[in-house]
């Protein structure tokens, strides 16, 4: 017998979104910006700092109603900028009994619901911290519950997402496999390595872990590939590259670190950024200059079109005001660039967790 979507799937009340506390008025835009042309309409709340959670009205039946909103989810998720991790959200437990919580989550599951992988999520807050202590202790204990009562089944498209708003309030979401991130919140747990020579280390090393999926690390990534890196003192881009066995023309007035130099993969040039341009085209281009965003988007527009580069990894460094207008001002200088010049490549945009006041943005060839 199959069953109708609307038996598999539970009734999805809204939309639940991560991003970086501080950053829920961007991310409202960027809601807006991205429903515009479609027919959702409903209302945000922010459920804590850092968590949004949008629900919406709409009319059509069930299975029509789920369908759209999860449609938009899937088409949304490698484009969202400012939202690291999103699920639909289908159940929201108040004043849950704290000394059986795991019986509480999981009669609130449809019967017929199947899932693969589970998520158990918080804020990224002090206040998210410390209850993720609590997610994590009930995670493998709800992993057994779902076994038990035949929610797990490995070929499931479906994750369950848990959002902890506090040890009493949980939110119970879904999501396709592919339509968010892997990590609890979008945070992928990265170690500062001891020998690299600034934390800006970590920016590329998730840039690179979000925006380039494992099985294309080997074809883009390959030893003795060249890089340029604008902006590179002391280092911590370069020594991701490095690292990977890449040779890199660093490029900056500032000091690079010694130990670094001492790698023979490192050449340092005392140049501008923004005048520098390679004898012929490099694999990558790495840019972390302090510089007004639309200079950066100016310059990767304009190694975008002489070809300069064939993938670019760039950070934006936002103003306090008006955010969202200089992220799409600078996300219409670069994508104005790929339309004529290259058409095929991929390009994202996201606020990373190890972004502070910026955005990091990825130009990278077609896959395969
Ligand atoms: C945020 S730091 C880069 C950190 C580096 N990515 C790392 O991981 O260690 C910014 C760097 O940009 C450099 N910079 C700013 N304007 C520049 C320009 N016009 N040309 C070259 N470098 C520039 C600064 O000297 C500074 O070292």
């Amino acid at each position: 017998m199959t069953l109708a979507l609307e038996m598999l799937l539970p009734h999805i009340e809204g939309f639940c979104l991560h991003c970086r506390a501080g950053f829920e008025n961007e991310l409202q835009a960027e809601f807006d910006y991205r429903t515009r042309t479609t027919s959702l309409q409903g209302n945000f709340s922010a459920l804590v700092p850092g968590l949004l959670l949008w629900s919406g009205s709409c009319t059509a039946p069930l299975a029509e109603r789920n369908l759209q909103l999860l449609n938009f989810l899937d088409h949304c998720w490698p484009q969202w900028i400012f939202a690291r991790q999103c699920s639909a959200v289908f159940a929201t437990l108040q004043d849950i009994d704290t000394s059986d919580r795991i019986s509480a989550l999981l009669n609130a599951l449809p019967p017929y619901l199947k899932v693969s992988q589970l998520l158990c999520e918080t804020a990224d807050t002090n206040d998210g911290k410390s209850l993720s202590r609590l997610a994590r202790a009930l995670e493998s204990r709800l992993f057994q519950g779902l076994q038990v009562r035949d929610h797990w089944q490995k070929t499931s498209p479906w994750r369950l997402h848990l959002i902890f708003i506090s040890g009493q309030h949980i939110l119970l979401g879904l999501i396709r496999l592919h339509s968010a991130s892997p990590w609890p919140g979008g945070v992928p747990r990265l170690k500062m390595p001891a020998r690299a020579p600034s934390r800006s280390t970590l920016k590329l090393d998730e840039a690179l872990q979000v925006f380039l999926p494992p099985e294309e690390h080997s074809r883009l990534l390959k030893p003795g590939s060249s890089v340029v890196d604008l902006g590179a003192a002391p280092g911590g881009w370069t020594w991701q590259m490095v690292q990977r066995g890449l040779l890199v023309t660093a490029v900056d007035h500032g000091l690079m670190q010694a130990e670094l130099m001492q790698s023979g993969m490192v050449e340092h040039l005392k140049a501008d950024g923004f005048i520098y341009r390679p004898r012929q085209r490099v694999d990558w281009m790495l840019c972390d200059m302090v510089e007004q965003p639309y200079r950066i988007a100016q310059l990767v527009a304009l190694w975008v079109q002489f070809n300069l580069a064939k993938a670019i990894i760039a950070n934006l460094k936002l103003p306090m005001k008006k955010r969202w207008d200089e992220v799409q001002l600078c996300q219409d200088i670069i994508r104005q660039a790929l339309r004529k010049h290259r058409p095929d490549a991929r390009f994202y945009a996201r606020q990373l967790y190890h972004d502070r006041e910026e955005i990091t943005i990825a130009i990278l060839p077609p896959s395969g």
